[in-house]
């Protein structure tokens, strides 16, 4: 049997990690993996999380099954974090996944349960991984114009004329904040135009918020998912706690079903709990717990949500300093959409070949496509990655 495998393609973002732990060199930058870090290079628990781990340390008395959907107490807290009463409770079957990508998957599970037909339409490019995990289940993949190469924002008009074409019932997957892996952002009246072409054509929006906190701010970057979730009948969002929790290893996310007609909400619910069944049964808790009792006590949440403040605002600050930076160097300011971009990612816009050139010669990591993870980069190492950019004439 076991000889029968093929080798499967390695995840390139995955690669790269490994890469970066065998690369000697002293003074390599990592701006590969999408993880947070510090200007010290270290990945923190949270002041909040670290406090309602030592809590539930003393607390818990029994590490029991919870339910195949996870505590109903996480859905709530999650759902008023994301959707913040845009959509009434009634309306929103939830179940806890193993992060954000486990809730993409069950999404994805579910719609091919509902709609076997169904072509899922992708931004150009989106997060590997969502087109990845689309191949492995054979569903249809439709790429949909996103990314303007000349002026690293959205192209609008492109994403436009391709949504149009997709049918009812076809899913639209959006990236609710923070898009992975350009950083290029739809403003408030792009996203009511989506959320009109949605209306026109009937096509079912998903969205993947995996960075809520990291762009604009928590309520500033749900606004999108909010206004497409109280306007069409039918949509599903997958959310991840890994990054704005940075709890990324306790694999905490949760997938929500919003449908227009309260009704449907106990058929959504049971379906959600089924496919978690099949899948791997009963969700992980630790993480969810956590995320829980951090959202649910006043001290806990606004200590959170002034960290997550901090992180957020210590990213635009590289960001500007970048920009600024590579302004003052080449003299031009082809650079300023680095500043303009949101989240953890931007994408340069350069050949495989230059980011192959930044490795090689400087230790710059950053995936092939030239996302560049913002938050790898620290004070000292902005003017290194600005000169070996210029250098390298990109
Ligand atoms: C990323 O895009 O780097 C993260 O979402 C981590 C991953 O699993 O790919």
């Amino acid at each position: 049997m076991f000889a029968n495998l093929k080798a499967q393609p390695a995840d390139k973002i995955l690669a790269l990690v490994k890469a970066y732990r065998e690369d000697p060199r002293a003074e390599k930058i990592d701006l590969g993996v999408g993880v947070y870090k510090n200007a010290e290079g270290v990945t923190p628990v949270m002041r909040a999380v670290k406090k309602a781990e030592q809590q539930l340390w003393e607390l818990e008395s029994t590490k029991s099954y919870v339910g195949l959907a996870g505590d109903p107490a996480f859905s709530d807290v999650m759902i008023d974090m994301v959707l913040g009463g845009a959509v009434a409770r009634g309306n929103v079957a939830a179940a806890a996944t193993p992060g954000g990508t486990g809730a993409c998957r069950q999404a994805f599970e579910l719609i091919k349960m509902a709609n076997p037909g169904a072509c899922v339409f992708v931004s150009n490019p989106t997060w590997p991984n969502h087109t990845s995990i689309l191949n492995y289940l054979e569903m249809e993949v439709v790429p949909y114009r996103y990314f303007d190469a000349d002026t690293r924002g959205v192209d609008f008009d492109g994403m436009m004329a391709d949504l149009k074409t997709a049918k009812a019932g076809d899913i639209v997957l959006l990236h609710g904040c923070c898009h992975n892996p350009t950083g290029a952002n739809l403003n408030a009246m792009q996203w009511q135009i989506v959320v009109d072409i949605l209306l026109e054509t009937g096509a079912i929006p998903m969205i993947d918020i995996a960075y809520q906190g990291f762009g604009d701010g928590l309520e500033q970057d749900a606004a999108g998912t909010r206004l497409v979730a109280s306007s069409v009948p039918e949509c599903l969002i997958a959310a991840s706690c890994s990054k704005n929790f940075g709890i990324y290893r306790e694999r905490t996310g949760i997938l929500m079903a919003v449908s227009a007609d309260a009704s449907l909400q106990a058929l959504n619910q049971d379906t959600l709990a089924f496919l978690n069944r099949q899948n791997f049964s009963f969700p992980p808790d630790h993480g969810a717990r956590l995320v829980t009792m951090v959202l649910s006590d006043p001290d806990l949440r606004a200590d959170w949500a002034a960290e997550l403040e901090e992180v957020r605002l210590g990213m635009l600050g590289l960001r500007e300093q970048l920009a600024g930076e590579l302004q003052r160097l080449g003299g031009s300011d082809r650079f300023g959409f680095l500043a303009q971009h949101r989240g953890m990612f931007s994408r340069l816009g350069t050949t495989p070949e230059m980011v192959e050139k930044l490795r090689a010669e400087h230790g710059i990591y950053m995936v092939g496509d030239s996302r560049m993870n913002i938050a790898g980069l620290n004070a000292q190492s902005v003017p290194i990655l600005a000169k070996a950019i210029v250098d390298a004439g990109i």
